[in-house]
């Protein structure tokens, strides 16, 4: 008789792949700001904050914001009681600013409701402003060691490839979500959850995965066929809507621009920006533009266009420039401030509006 097949994919062993990816974080992990060393016990406010900080953008970026942070505020209750107004500044840069308002809500909330101790279950955490299933279950899994699935795009990515899932995202995340809980250990789990973004981030990488020094490389099945590096599928994107604005490069003679807040709904809501009009999908005339000046004055457009992408669309803004005195602003609705150009750094602007000061300082 010949000899039975031993199963080789991970569908037939899911304990076999949690038992060698801790194996290879032991070994290999990274050694991340947030992160407890081995032995130590997590900091819940370190891990919620690297957590929603993460939800932004990659691990380089966030290093110095995240170290910024606990400078300023080394714990819950400081946060909590951090003028908004600073934690939006500090934040300026990461994006998707909506996200900078629910984290100081969420501070208040734990000092509030639960005596500045976060929660220690997903169902607790995903009662929080700011915090979704994903933030749940990964900071339940991180700081509590809870067994909670947190499914990420690094471990979406880990997982299709195990499974060699083919149908295309967003459509296969339910299948993901059913792997991924599938493979979730009962022991280290929080452990086990940053393994996976460590393979998902250092080895399993979007282009040319490292198969080779892979601890999953025997359970896996795109590896098996092949094809890993095409995983997951995605659904074509749809193009991202055209919006177009104008904003308003007002200087005093003395080198200062003018700035405001933005209102505190929508896009870079309660952010600071160069005054701007509405964005909107028809062009501005320039008569159309100079009505929405923050004040009368020599306007002109400078040549070419600040593009920003932005998660549901495209913005491009013209730029209009002229000199104005500080008394033809007095009294003008919204209220605005001067801010000299050399201090523009420090004035917590988000990229799009940094990317503008650039284009401005450098055709003005
Ligand atoms: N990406 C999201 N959360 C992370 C974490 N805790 N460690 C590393 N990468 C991450
Ligand atoms: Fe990813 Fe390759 Fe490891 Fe499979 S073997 S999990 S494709 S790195």
């Amino acid at each position: 008789m010949p000899p039975r097949a031993v199963p080789k994919a991970v569908t037939s062993r899911p304990d076999a792949a949690a038992d060698r990816l801790l194996d290879w974080y032991d070994r290999h992990r990274r050694s991340l700001p947030w992160r407890a060393l081995p032995g130590e016990a997590p900091d819940p406010y370190r891990v919620w904050l690297s957590e929603i900080m993460l939800q932004q953008t990659t691990v380089p970026v966030v290093g110095p914001y995240f170290q910024r942070f606990l400078d300023l505020w080394p714990d819950v209750h400081a946060l909590a009681a951090a003028p908004r107004e600073d934690v939006m500044r500090e934040w300026a840069g990461l994006g998707y600013y909506a996200r900078a308002r629910n984290l100081h809500a969420c501070a208040g909330a734990v000092v509030e409701r639960h005596g500045g101790r976060f929660p220690e279950t997903e169902e607790g955490l995903d009662e929080l402003p700011g915090i979704g299933p994903y933030s749940a279950a990964a900071i339940a899994a991180i700081a509590f060691d809870r067994q909670a699935t947190a499914v990420d795009g690094n471990i979406e990515r880990v997982v299709a490839r195990l499974f060699r899932i083919a149908t295309p995202l967003p459509k296969a995340k339910v299948e993901i979500r059913r792997r991924a809980a599938e493979l979730t250990p009962r022991q280290r789990c929080g452990d086990y959850t940053q393994a996976m973004m460590d393979l998902g981030a250092t080895i399993c990488t979007p282009r040319a995965p490292k198969c080779l020094v892979c601890p999953l490389a025997s359970l896996c099945r795109a590896r098996d066929a092949g094809d890993a590096e095409t995983l997951p599928r995605r659904a074509p994107k749809m193009a991202r809507p055209l919006r177009r604005g104008v904003a308003f490069w007002a200087v005093t003679r003395d080198g200062a621009v003018l700035l405001r807040r933005r209102p505190s709904r929508g896009l870079l809501g309660g952010m600071m920006e160069v005054p701007s009009t509405e964005w909107r999908a028809t062009p501005w005339s320039e008569a159309e533009a100079l009505a929405e000046a923050p004040a009368p004055g020599a306007w002109r457009a400078l040549p070419g266009l600040v593009r920003h992408g932005f998660t549901h669309l495209e913005l491009e803004l013209v730029v209009y420039t002229a000199r104005i005195s500080r008394a033809a602003l007095a009294g003008a609705e919204p209220e605005g401030v001067w801010c000299r150009v050399d201090r523009l750094g420090a004035a917590g602007l988000p990229s799009l509006m940094r990317k503008l000061v650039r284009h401005a300082l450098a055709h003005a």
